[in-house]
Order: C-alpha cells, then structure tokens, then sequence
C-alpha cells in the first residue's frame, strides 16, 4: 500500500502544474470534474500506441489485447464497487446516460399510470429530467422530498411519501451542489419494504466513497469515470443480475445481438445486451487505470484528508461575516458551497478566476434545490485529495480581494 504523501499524490496529476493568467493554478472544481493522473494518461496513450483494435470482433492479436484489457478493466469496476458478477457492470458514457437507461427500459416495462417515482429536490437535474420523461411518457406521478433548510435531506418527508404506489426511488447518494451525504442505506431498506427499487446517483460519491453495492442493496447504481481521475465519456451502470436480465434492450445495433433476421432479432446476453456499438475501449481501459491509481492507497486515508481539508474550509469560512455556507451540520463530504452577501455568486467566479483559482458558481444543475432554497445559486470549491491547506488559504485571500471590488 503506497503512503499518502501530499507532495508526491501531486506530482502524480501534471496539470497542477499549469499557470492560468499568469497563477498558478488552485483547482477546485472536483465536484465539475477531477483531474487525471499520469497513470490514467499513460493508459490512453499505451492503448492507442500499442494496442487500437476493436473488441469481441477480430480474429487477430491486437483484438485479442484490446478485447483482454476492456474486460478486464470492467473486473476492475466490478471489484471497485463490489458487484457480485461482472456481468453487472454495464459500461455507458456516464451517469446522465446511465440513469436514462434504467427509465426507457426497466422504467417504461415496469412503471404505468397511477404509479409514482420518488426522486429528491436534491437531486442534480440528470436525476430528474430522465424520470420527468419517462412519467409523462406512462403517466406516472414524480414526488420531490423536501429538503431542510440547512441541505439535509427531509427524511421524514420521504418516509411520509412511501406507499405501495411508489414503484422506484431514484436518490443521490451525494448532492453535487452542496455535498451533503444521503441516508441512502436507510432511504433503501425503507423502498424495498413498500416493493420499489432504488437507483442510486453515485457520480460524487465514487470519488470520495469506498462503494459496496452489495451492502448497499440498491437495485441500480450510476457513476461517471470523469470524476473519479478517469477521462469523460465513460461510466458506468451497476444493476443487480436478475433485475438486468429481465430488462428489454435500449439501444439497438451491433454487439447487443445475438442473431438478427427480418422475421425477428434476437439479443445478446449481459452485458453486451445493454452495449450497442463500439464502445469507449480507451475510456474503460483508462477507467480502470484510475481505480488501479486508487487501490495503492487507503481510500480512507484520503477520505480522511479531505475531511481535514473541508474542516479548514468550513472554520476560515465561518470566519467571514459576508459568507454563509450553504449545506452545514451535516454530513458531508469536502464541499464548501457558499454565498457571499453583496456579491453576485458569477461575479465572486470570475475575480477568483483571474487569480488562477476554478470555481463552480451558479446553480450547479440543481434548480429545483436552489429554488427550494430561495437562491439563485452558490458559490462552489470542490476539493479532492490533491488539494492542499495553502490553496484554500489562496481561496480566502481571493474571497478578501474580491470583496474589496464587489462591496
Ligand atoms: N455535475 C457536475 C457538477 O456538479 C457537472 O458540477
């Protein structure tokens, strides 16, 4: 196991090194998308320089390797999330597509008029829009939980929606927008006691939570690779075997067949049912490449570390009088999303910009949160393990200075 030094985890990520107007860079805008290590590079650079080939279809040695290295790398993910068969990892372009794939094909055979979908007023807008089609489409009920004034989720309130009507509950297991953690082990055992499946929404979890689906007992779990040090464009959709089996194909085309004919096509077996065309093979492989970056340490090491991280944050923030953070007394992961009385959140942005520090302001795709939240949206640092005490210090310093234009 490789000991995790701060020094020697940064000099693994050489973006770290870039100047953005003339600073360097402070990158805090995990929560958007992280930064990827050599390692991940390397493994994109090695398929295409050695390896580019398509999968499951040549008789060579190239597709052999490249066919090898894919799957593989979906064992990776499997163990990574610990799914119980490989064949329940289903490599998609990410959790937005992930998610869509659950509402048009187990959704549309499973949920009809009169039935309903929780999801949460949390929840990231690819949480929503998927299952807002997918009821007009039925004509199903959507019902939002509420959330607390300080970004929890209202517990009681989804307690309070759970009927035999309600056929999935889609939640996310960490808002992106405040990074306040879910009760998802409870909201879980709670669905499947009035029937319903759970999809979880894991893209801000899988880079700071060690997942285990299995414990978690939920039906369906999404993730993206982008935000856990692998390239955009890949990700992934864990679905339990037997819910999996009995879903219809989405989207037709190569390597989902088994055998096709005008008189009727036949599908081929999981995964490969749900994975029409040629897929993302560097991505995957790259995918895999990060949770082999991942596995040298002891992920609870840097969860711990960006704990210390959000603690500094949070106390240098309570500090100011113009800054109200927004998701607090709960838990939460190292998200420090916040306004500043005074300032416009776009404004706060771009002065922190021009000092070279990245940011994410505004509604973070979770309008209904911010609407629930009476805010037109938030200033958001996102911090992952690479980060460091002395760029949050640069974010105060920035913040000091960007009053100083803006009030
Ligand atoms: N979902 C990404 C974010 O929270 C884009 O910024």
């Amino acid at each position: 196991m490789r000991e995790f030094n701060i020094e020697k985890v940064r000099a693994d990520f050489p973006i770290l090194n870039e100047q953005v107007h003339g600073k360097p860079l402070v990158y805090f805008d995990n929560g958007a998308t992280s930064q990827k290590p050599q390692a991940v590079i390397d493994a994109i650079d090695d398929y295409y320089q050695h390896i580019n080939s398509n999968v499951h279809r040549g008789a060579h040695a190239l597709s052999d390797k490249a066919t090898e290295k894919f799957e593989n790398a979906r064992v990776k993910l499997q163990q990574f999330v610990n799914a119980k068969h490989r064949e329940e990892i289903i490599w998609t372009r990410g959790t937005t597509e992930s998610i869509n794939l659950v509402a048009q094909t187990w959704g549309r055979q499973n949920i009809q008029s009169g039935d309903q979908v929780i999801v949460s007023t949390l929840e990231h807008h690819s949480n929503i829009v998927p299952w807002q089609i997918l009821c007009e489409q039925v004509g199903a009920e959507l019902l939002p939980i509420k959330v607390k004034s300080n970004g929890e989720l209202d517990y009681d309130d989804f307690e309070s929606l759970l009927s035999d009507k309600v056929k999935l509950v889609a939640i996310g297991h960490i808002s992106n927008a405040l990074g306040v953690i879910n009760p998802v082990e409870r909201i879980i055992a709670a669905a499947h006691t009035v029937g319903a499946k759970v999809l979880v929404d894991g893209a801000q979890a899988a880079p700071h939570l060690k997942i285990d689906v299995q414990a978690l007992d939920c039906d369906f779990y999404a993730f993206s690779g982008h935000k856990m040090f692998a390239p955009t464009g890949i990700g992934v959709l864990y679905g339990k075997k037997e819910i999996l089996e009995e879903m219809p194909p989405w989207h037709g085309g190569g390597e989902m067949i088994e055998k096709v004919s005008f008189s009727g096509t036949t599908f081929n077996r999981l995964p490969y049912k749900f994975e029409a065309g040629t897929p993302n093979i560097e991505g995957s492989i790259a995918m895999g490449a990060a949770v082999d970056y991942l596995n040298q340490f002891n992920r609870q090491q840097l969860s711990d570390y960006e704990m210390e991280l959000i603690e500094y944050a949070t106390q240098k923030a309570d500090s100011i009088p113009e800054i109200k953070i927004i998701g607090s007394d709960c838990n939460k992961t190292s998200v420090l999303s916040f306004i500043m009385q005074g300032c416009h959140s776009q404004d706060v942005g771009m002065l922190l910009d021009q000092q070279g520090i990245a940011v994410r302001t505004g509604h973070h795709c979770a309008m209904p949160l911010m609407d629930a939240l009476g805010l037109s949206g938030t200033i958001r640092a996102s911090f992952s393990f690479y980060n460091t005490k002395q760029e949050i210090d640069q974010l105060f310093a920035g913040l000091e200075k960007a009053k100083t234009f803006l009030m």
